[in-house]
């Protein structure tokens, strides 16, 4: 799988590329990632790339000529319309920006899938909205804050679908049994992964530290106390954190379990029970 990243500040991505997971797999061929400086798609003397916005107010917005420009170089051909009639989906070409739809790990599935991924970042205070409306396939957001680049959010979103490519983990099963990923329900590698809810909490050596015991569920080796454990704790803290990950239809077992979490918990406290 290839990523191609157009940014003013290809230095950036040089802590992300270079460590873990991600530096693995481009070692081993199964990741590639071009680094596109947008300075060099600028024809004056100054190399810019950004000015003043239409209608006047403070800031400045990224011009959409050398992002065009740059796009043809990476995908041979600019708008979407016109990539798409030639060659039909191998690449995806994504803005990272405040204003798109939240960045998911389904979303990080969905890309895994494409043999390009174009991730365009933006600078100053926007990008001229003739890149998001037809050269981009699609705006995504990592989040509901601002931040000054998108260079974070593209190292991010490449992190997450760099990951899920086949062979980049060791083991098939270590991204499915993760938050998000449908893991501590879907237990059986060969069941389609449910909805995502949080990870369980997981335990190392020692058994006891500083008092705090590892539980004795996970000692036993029992492989069904095991995994009722794991999916309790799992929706233990989805409750907690995400309810809003707790599915509608949620199978029985989850209920049930889900039942006994909130018996343990007994009442709301008053802070909890505010608006
Ligand atoms: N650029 C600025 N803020 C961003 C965000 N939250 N996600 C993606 N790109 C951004």
């Amino acid at each position: 799988m290839q990523f191609d990243l157009l940014t003013i500040f290809p230095d950036f991505f040089h802590g992300p590329l270079e460590y873990g997971v991600v530096a693995r797999a481009r070692q081993s061929g199964l990741l590639k990632v071009n680094l596109h400086q947008l300075r060099d798609f600028t024809h004056d003397l100054h190399r810019t790339t950004d000015d003043r916005p239409f209608g006047g107010g403070e800031g400045m917005v990224m011009k959409a000529e050398p992002i065009w420009e740059c796009l043809q170089h990476v995908t041979g051909a600019a708008a979407r319309v016109q990539r798409h009639l030639i060659q039909p989906a191998p690449a995806r070409v994504i803005l990272l920006s405040a204003q798109g739809p939240l960045f998911r790990q389904a979303d990080a599935w969905r890309l895994a899938a494409y043999q390009q991924i174009v991730l365009i970042c933006g600078r100053y205070e926007g990008v001229d909205e003739r890149v998001a409306e037809h050269m981009a396939d699609e705006e995504l957001s990592i989040g509901s804050y601002v931040l000054s680049g998108g260079e974070l959010a593209a190292a991010i979103v490449l992190d997450a679908v760099a990951r899920l490519i086949p062979g980049v983990l060791g083991h098939e099963e270590s991204c499915r049994n993760e938050s998000f990923g449908g893991g501590a329900a879907s237990s059986e590698p060969d069941e389609p992964p449910l909805p995502g809810i949080l990870d369980c909490p997981h335990y190392t050596r020692p058994v006891e530290f500083q008092g705090w015991e590892v539980p004795e569920a996970l000692r036993g080796g029992h492989h069904a106390v095991i995994r009722r454990w794991r999916l309790k704790e799992a929706l233990r803290k989805t409750r907690r954190h995400r309810p809003d990950l707790l599915p509608e239809g949620m199978p029985a077992a989850w209920q049930s379990l889900l039942r006994e979490i909130e018996r343990e918990a007994g009442p709301p406290s008053e802070d909890e029970s505010l608006p």
